[in-house]
């Protein structure tokens, strides 16, 4: 370890000390050696399928192709480098699979025992959350947030609710729907009520999305209803419309507790917060710009310093525990945080399926991968991390779903 690093990993400790939440998960500590061996026989043996977003464009893929109110991608090239992560890792019986209509046959030919969601869905509502429903249904345990938390996630407004109920702070926002007719700012009673004495600058965005697409800035209450329309005939579905944070833009991921460093398993007492950067933001630039558009490279983030960032990263860290534990959220997320002008911290979202694209020799990289240095952690050691942290969930809250799991370890 380099002396960057273990001066960030002595800084990183503290942080994790620093919690002012409960830990939140009733999981069995001091067995991290134990799960080690499990979880080294169980990825030699189980048949693993990574599962990426299949294309409804493609026949035979679904009975009829529906709106899809959610900007559609793939993740294949990201589900391969998880899959080969895997692979180093000693899985022997690796497949990477599309979760259109035939995703269930494929899965009970080839035999899987457990999947891995790298997936925002192939269209409809909500449908981050519909291959998490799929293999619930199938009972297949899976790398992935459950179908409710998915939901959530990917619902905008359905999270931000959640923040308020939890006492997390959320720039404040209204919500609106084409079929409640046009949109004025001036009879809109909780409209008024919600920015009373608020003349802008507001963001427009649609509930469920990705990547800053359809993300917009607007200056005035005049023109919000023109943008709105925009957005609604592109996504069909409701529309935000919030406060405008003119402060720094953040991000920090959170996992569960159990963490792999330099090959070897630790169980800590929180879940793990970690990759905690700032957006670097141009100067006319209001919404960070989509990494469809611009790709995430060192230069368009700052990994925020264990010393000099120390109060900001401690904020942080709070934050992402409290939306944790709020949530009951078991595996990855990456929070984007932005302050609003006095430096007060808001949520804007959860993701819940960040970026795990492997870094690439040209310096495109990942807002999460970048951050793992400070923890001396390698890529793989993130994926040996969540599959083993799933495994440990799995085994201490869903013992009785993974019978076909316990069969595969050598002492059954
Ligand atoms: N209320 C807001 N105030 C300031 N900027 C915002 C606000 N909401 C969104 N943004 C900007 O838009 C970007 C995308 O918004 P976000 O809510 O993260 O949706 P998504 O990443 O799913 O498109 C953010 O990274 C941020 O730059
Ligand atoms: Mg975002």
């Amino acid at each position: 370890m380099n002396l960057h690093a273990s001066r960030s990993v002595n800084v990183a400790e503290e942080l994790l000390d620093s919690t002012h939440v409960d830990s939140i998960i009733s999981r069995r500590n001091s067995r991290a050696a134990e799960l080690q061996t499990q979880v080294a026989q169980l990825l030699c043996k189980m048949r693993i399928a990574v599962i990426y977003g299949g294309d409804s464009h493609e026949d035979g893929s679904v009975i009829h192709r529906s709106h899809n109110p959610r900007s559609w991608k793939s993740y294949e090239a990201v589900a391969r480098d998880i899959a080969n992560s895997l692979t180093r890792l000693g899985a022997e019986n690796v497949f990477i699979l599309p979760d259109d209509m035939r995703l269930s046959g494929k899965l009970a030919e080839k035999n899987i025992d457990f999947a891995w969601l790298n997936t925002g869905g192939v269209q409809g509502f909500a449908s981050v959350s519909h291959t998490a429903s799929l293999l619930e249904m199938l009972g297949l345990p899976y790398v992935g947030h459950d179908p409710l938390n998915c939901a959530v996630m990917d619902s905008k407004h359905s999270f931000k609710r959640m923040m308020m109920g939890s006492g997390i702070p959320t720039a404040r926002f209204i919500t609106w729907h084409g079929s409640e007719g046009v949109f004025d700012p001036d009879e809109h009673v909780r409209f008024n009520s919600i920015f009373y004495g608020y003349e802008g600058p507001f963001v427009v965005k649609p509930v469920s999305g990705r990547a800053s697409l359809n993300v917009e800035y607007v200056e005035t209450r005049e023109e919000l209803s023109k943008v709105m329309d925009q957005i609604f005939d592109l996504t069909e579905n409701f529309v935000l419309v919030e406060q405008f944070l003119s402060g720094r833009e953040f991000c920090i991921a959170a996992c569960g507790p159990v963490v792999v460093q330099q090959g070897e398993l630790k169980k800590l007492d929180t879940p793990f917060t970690f990759a905690a950067v700032e957006r670097a933001l141009d100067a006319d630039e209001h919404i960070f710009t989509s990494m469809d558009k611009r790709p995430i490279t060192n230069d368009r983030i700052r990994l925020l310093d264990p010393v000099d960032d120390l109060q900001i990263m401690k904020r942080l860290h709070n934050l992402a525990r409290s939306v944790v534990t709020e949530l009951d959220i078991n595996t990855l997320i990456r929070l984007d945080v932005r302050e609003d002008e006095n430096g007060h911290l808001f949520v804007l979202e959860s993701n819940p399926k960040p970026d795990l694209k492997a870094p690439t020799k040209d310096g495109v990289t990942s807002l999460i991968y970048a951050g793992l240095g400070q923890y001396d952690m390698s890529y793989d050691d993130l994926i040996h991390s969540l599959v083993a942290d799933q495994i440990d969930v799995l085994m201490s809250r869903h013992r009785g779903s993974i019978h076909h799991l316990l069969s595969l370890l050598d002492n059954n």
